[in-house]
């Protein structure tokens, strides 16, 4: 990694465009300037603040940048930048410096803007920088004093400059943060439950596109603001998702799931866990098939070995166990959108996409890769099928609902949509849901049906007859 690259991840330095700025926020806050106390505790180069004064007469200008505006950083360059760029909107070199300040705000927060005549309105894009990398990197191991005492359980930097704001009572604020803030579990779950018993959301829109020069995060410009009284409760709000298209949405945030935006899929696999659910392993081994060496010959892929086009084909020997068990698994899991409309994130049946009858794993696994399934207790092809077409029918119903909102953004791409990483828990977990072992037999052909017909609601309320079914849970 080059130097500039590493100072900027320490720092956290991705400055945010001034067209963003003057698109999503302005507009919001420019009937109010001068209500407030302008605050970017983490400015750069002050492009969340100083447009502002484009909207302030020349002969009004010092006056107000001396009463409302404040900018802070812990880096002299950008502080010398800020005030470049306030002397250029008009403003004496004597006066910028006086509210242009250098300071370590994660670690000790400018009280004395609480004292002054307006209320503090914080508009940032606060260093973002996760404390798994942290604590991973020498040049970044200092931070981690910033997490201990109060601050423990905290998952990244943004998320101390929000509970500092927090904890002083800031009534309004305007963060650019990852979008993990929304939709993230253990990432987020805490600092969701902490800040937003206190202030909620009013609004927020959300990039699924990149708007920093140098970093890959998606990001959300949150708007907040302090609640009257402290509580939990439901937040609604409304989103606006930029990516090729613009769509907007309302999202609810519930306390019971720890205010996790695109929680819906998540809650559908808590509640429809199976009283009796299948047992699933993944990937064929090397070791498998070196522990079970036989006459039996059976036409696997490598996973390891893709050479561009596809993967590589090749036959192993094995024991009758081995070879009956691959062949009797038929399904993989594709856990990664390919990009195409056909090659999206689901089971499929190996032998039709790859004309083999196992997946084999020669080297490292790899969670991208396409993953053999093996069921406990056995299922017949049937069966399988019926759980393929099960699987992705609901996968595409959640992913429609919501947005592909319960995935991971996999990589920013050209395709035709935003390809999406599932997780092998989800997978996990769908596949649970699935009640072919308390099935009766006169069941079987109904439940079928519904699925053939994506006839979502009455399969919705089978499920929640066979799986809510408490006597049952004696399996669970
Ligand atoms: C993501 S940049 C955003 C800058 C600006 N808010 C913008 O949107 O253009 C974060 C800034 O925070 C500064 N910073 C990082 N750690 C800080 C700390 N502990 N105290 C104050 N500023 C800090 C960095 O120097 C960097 O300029």
């Amino acid at each position: 990694m080059g130097t500039a690259t590493k100072k900027r991840r320490v720092y956290g330095e991705h400055f945010t465009p001034i067209r963003i700025f003057k698109e999503f926020i302005l507009p919001e806050i420019k009937d109010d300037l001068y209500q407030y106390v302008w605050v970017d505790l983490f400015a750069g180069e002050g492009n969340l603040i100083l447009p502002i004064l484009e909207l302030i007469p020349n002969n009004k200008r010092i006056n107000f940048f001396r009463n409302h505006i404040f900018l802070f950083d812990v880096q002299d360059e950008f502080i010398e930048k800020s005030i470049e760029n306030a002397i250029k909107y008009g403003i004496p070199p004597d006066i910028a410096v006086e509210n242009i300040r250098h300071m370590d705000t994660i670690k000790t927060y400018p009280n004395f803007l609480l004292n002054l005549e307006f209320p503090i309105y914080h508009i940032t894009n606060p260093p973002y920088l996760y404390i798994g990398y942290i604590a991973k990197n020498s040049g970044t191991q200092v931070y981690l004093e910033y997490f201990r005492g109060g601050n423990e359980g905290y998952q990244d930097l943004y998320q101390l400059g929000m509970i500092n704001d927090l904890r002083k009572g800031i009534p309004k604020m305007i963060y650019i943060i990852p979008s993990n803030f929304l939709f993230g579990a253990s990432v987020s779950n805490k600092i969701r439950d902490d800040f937003l018993k206190y202030n909620t959301i009013k609004k927020a829109i959300i990039f699924e596109k990149e708007i920093f020069e140098y970093t890959g995060t998606n990001v959300a410009i949150c708007f907040f603001e302090k609640k009257d009284i402290p509580k939990n409760e439901i937040i609604f709000f409304e989103g606006t998702k930029i990516n090729k298209l613009i769509q907007k949405r309302v999202y609810t945030l519930v306390p019971k799931n720890h205010y996790r935006a695109g929680s819906e899929f998540e809650k559908f696999l808590d509640e429809n866990r199976s009283p009796k659910p299948l047992g699933i392993n993944y990937y064929l081994t090397k070791m498998d098939v070196e522990k079970n060496k036989g006459n039996f010959e059976i036409t696997v892929i490598d996973a390891n070995n893709f050479n561009g086009k596809e993967y590589e084909k090749m036959l192993i020997h094995i024991n009758k166990n081995l070879y009956d068990r691959i062949r009797s698994n038929i399904l993989f899991i594709r856990t990664v959108d390919t990009g195409s409309i056909n090659g999206r994130i689901g089971l499929f049946k190996i032998k039709d996409v790859y004309n083999v009858n196992g997946i084999l794993v020669t080297k490292a696994r790899y969670r991208t890769h396409p993953i053999q399934i093996f069921l406990t207790p056995p299922l017949s092809t049937e069966e399988q099928i019926l759980l393929k077409n099960y699987f992705n029918l609901i996968l595409e119903y959640f992913r429609k609902k919501t947005d592909s909102e319960f995935m991971t953004t996999y990589k920013y791409s050209n395709s035709e949509y935003t390809r999406k990483y599932l997780g092998l828990s989800q997978v996990k977990k769908l596949i649970q849901t699935f009640p072919i072992l308390i099935l009766k037999d006169n069941e079987k052909d109904y439940f079928n049906e519904l699925i053939i017909d994506g006839n979502i609601k009455e399969l919705f309320s089978f499920l929640k007859m066979k799986n809510g079914k408490k006597e049952l849970n004696l399996w669970g």
